[in-house]
Formats: C-alpha cells, sequence, structure tokens
C-alpha cells in the first residue's frame, strides 16, 4: 500500500488531507515524498514559527531531548519555570499554566474564570460569553465557546454556560450579560479560522473597559494570533489592551505540542493544588523548544513580520481577481474571485502550499521567511488569481 492507501485505510477520517505527502524540509521549504520542493506559506497552520527543521531550533530541542524527555509535574525542571518567567516578563501576565493545545489552553482559560467567578460573584456567574464566527478548539467545551453552529450539529449535548453575539456589537454583550450572569467574555482579536477577520480596536477597547467596570474576566485566544504572528508578540498588543487570561499554543513551541495560558493579576491564585493538571503539559523538550523561539521574538524580528505583512498587502490589493485582503503581520486572508480552495489546489500544482480559511485564500508563513521566497510566492499567488 503507498502511504497514502494505508492512512486513508487506518487513520480516522477527520481530515481532508492535500494529495501531498511530506517528507521534509529546511525553512520555509517542504519537500514531498517525488522530491518536488514546495514554497510554505502555511507553517502547519501557524505552527512551524522559524519554519522546518531550524538549526536554531532542532538544537534546543536535541540537547534538552538529551538530557531528559520528560519527568511529570511531580518535580521541577528549568525549561518549564523559565519558560513561564519569560513569558510572564514579555506580557506582564503573572503565572502560566502548561497543557498540549489551543483547546486545552482555552479550557483552562475557562475554568480559572468559572472558579474567579463562583468564588467572587456566587455560583451562578457561568455564563462564558463568545463571538459569533470564533474558533476555540474541537473538545466539547470549546466547542460550545466556538460560536459556528456548523461545528456543534453532531456533538449535542455540549458543555452548558456559552453563549455568542454579534463581533463588534457591545450592546449585545451587555444584552448577554443582562440575561445570564457572565464569568468572561472570550475573543479572538482577529478570528482565524472564521475568515482572517480582525475586530475593531475602539471595539475591544470598549470591550476591555466594560469588562473591568463589571468584573467580568477578558479572555483573549491567542492561540493562532499569539507569538509575533501580527508583528506584536501577541495581538491584543496592537489593541491597547491587557487581558486577564491569554491562551496560546501553535507557535509556541515552533512544531511541538505545548499550550500556555498566562494567567493575569485577578486569576494569578485561582488554582491550588488539584484543580487542573496535565501529564505531558511543560514537557522539558516543549518549553526548551519555547524558550528558544521565544528568545528570537525581538524587536527586529517582530518588526519583520509587520513589514512583510504590509509588502503583501500592497502587492494583493486591487490586484487581478482579489476582492481584499484582510489580517495582520504574516496572518492574512485573501478574498478572491475563483473559489478559495481551487486556488489553494492549484497553488499546490505550482510549487506553493497556502491554507484556506472559509471562503479566504489563508496565508501564515514561517516568522523568518526569506524576502526573495515570499515575493516568489506572491507572484504565483497573484498569477493564479488572476487566472495567468
Ligand atoms: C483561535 C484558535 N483557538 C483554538 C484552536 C484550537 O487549537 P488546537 O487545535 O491546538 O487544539 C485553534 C486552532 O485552529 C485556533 O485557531
Amino acid at each position: 500500500m503507498s502511504i497514502r492507501e494505508l492512512d486513508e485505510r487506518y487513520v480516522a477520517g477527520t481530515y481532508r488531507r492535500f494529495p501531498v505527502e511530506i517528507v521534509a524540509g529546511k525553512g520555509s521549504v517542504v519537500t514531498d515524498a517525488a522530491g518536488k520542493d514546495y514554497i510554505d506559506l502555511g507553517s502547519g497552520i501557524a505552527v512551524t514559527a522559524f519554519g522546518a527543521a531550524d538549526d536554531e531550533w532542532v538544537r534546543a530541542v536535541s540537547e534538552q531531548a538529551a538530557k531528559i524527555q520528560h519527568t511529570s509535574n511531580l518535580y521541577y525542571t528549568e525549561p518549564c519555570a523559565r519558560l513561564a518567567q519569560q513569558l510572564c516578563l514579555r506580557t506582564g501576565m503573572e503565572k502560566v499554566f502548561f497543557s498540549n493545545s489551543g483547546a486545552e489552553a482555552n479550557e483552562c482559560a475557562i475554568k480559572a474564570a468559572r472558579k474567579y467567578a463562583a468564588e467572587r460573584h456566587g455560583p451562578e456567574a457561568y455564563t462564558v460569553i463568545t463571538l459569533k464566527n470564533s474558533f476555540h478548539g474541537r473538545t466539547l467545551t470549546t466547542l460550545a465557546a466556538t460560536g459556528q453552529d456548523r461545528f456543534h450539529e453532531l456533538f449535542r449535548p455540549l458543555t452548558p454556560g456559552f453563549v455568542s453575539v454579534e463581533a463588534g456589537d457591545l450592546d449585545a454583550v451587555k444584552a448577554a450579560a443582562a440575561a445570564a450572569r457572565p464569568a468572561a467574555v472570550m475573543i479572538e482579536c482577529i478570528q482565524g479560522e472564521g475568515g482572517v477577520i480582525p475586530l475593531d480596536p475602539a471595539y475591544v477597547r470598549a470591550l476591555r473597559a466594560w469588562t473591568e467596570d463589571n468584573d467580568v474576566l477578558l479572555l483573549v485566544d491567542e492561540v493562532q494570533t499569539g507569538n509575533g504572528r501580527t508583528g506584536k508578540l501577541y495581538a491584543y498588543m496592537n489593541y491597547g489592551v491587557r487581558p486577564d487570561v491569554v491562551s496560546t499554543a501553535k507557535g509556541l513551541a515552533g512544531g511541538l505540542p505545548l499550550g500556555a495560558t498566562l494567567l493575569g493579576e485577578k486569576v494569578k491564585d485561582v488554582f491550588g493544588p488539584g484543580d487542573h493538571g496535565s501529564t505531558f503539559g511543560g514537557n522539558p523538550v516543549c518549553c526548551a523548544a519555547a524558550l528558544s523561539v521565544l528568545s528570537r521574538l525581538d524587536d527586529a524580528l517582530l518588526d519583520g513580520v509587520a513589514r512583510k505583512g504590509r509588502r503583501l498587502v500592497e502587492r494583493f490589493t486591487g490586484a487581478a481577481g482579489i476582492r481584499s485582503v484582510s489580517g495582520m503581520g504574516l496572518m492574512l486572508g485573501l478574498a478572491t474571485e475563483r473559489p478559495a480552495g481551487e486556488v489553494v489546489s492549484e497553488l499546490i500544482g505550482r510549487g506553493v502550499l497556502c491554507l484556506t480559511a472559509k471562503d479566504k485564500v489563508r496565508l501564515l508563513p514561517a516568522l523568518n521567511i526569506p524576502d526573495d521566497l515570499l515575493e516568489r510566492a506572491a507572484g504565483t499567488i497573484l498569477d493564479v488569481c488572476a487566472g495567468r
């Protein structure tokens, strides 16, 4: 059997894969089993922050793997403690809980909010208000948080206590809060899976003010937008607000599974021993990888992300076959005249890997993608969108 046949026979059918078997990569170029190279503008859905098999990342991971790969959370380890410190120093948050994925990072954020609200406002204050068109994960609770019914239908009953309201409408948040005492409001600053749609800055600031005034926690899901993706360390930093809880994953460890829930002043001590946990969370190899990634997300790198993003927006805006461009930094969505799926399939044939997000073509290249590769890939995208 070929690898494709084996996969289709034995791997649960939850993914619609592209007809490409990737066997290797270096930086922003990945290679398939037939030896064909592709410029990678997807980075494993915003995960390989510095591309494939990046030398520094490989060194950090291998050095830690050769020392010890896992200890359990019954013991202290240096990478976990130092990573938590770095995340707090870089954000002003106070404590970190480590898990393995974006969904788990959000689960922890929700548990923190519910415990805080129950202690402060009583057991009825458990509702989490989320936004329509959001995406927060695939567990039953994060599906409940996800404001898109198409993900819910086959899996009811979902965790109760979630309500979603239109993005950009603060009155809708107030109405939801009047109907059921909320613990938190949870947002993505840029809805990623929802089609790369940034929230309006005035709305985010007004929402932050309202949540503060009402002691409702603001949870910001930075699973996709975080770790340098938008040209700031976290996307909320583009909005001039500081959340109570930040959840992140994807690019944090540059290609290994690591989720982090950053707890601000109000919730820093909400968890005590036994309240939450994870066998693999804070694994030393993953944390060593993340420490290496984080140490490279300096001002020069972040400015480069913003500059590359602006350059792409310039090239794509008004181009033939492209209706609009959305997003920030190296998280961009193109509304194309041709169906996005068709554009992405044709791009694969021409050696460029992109993603879709709803009806958009989505670009999430490595943060350090060289300018020449990015220009070349952008040229191919322009050709395909224009039908050339
Ligand atoms: C904003 C957001 N939150 C949560 C998730 C879920 O992350 P994971 O697949 O790591 O559980 C995703 C994944 O795409 C996401 O984009």
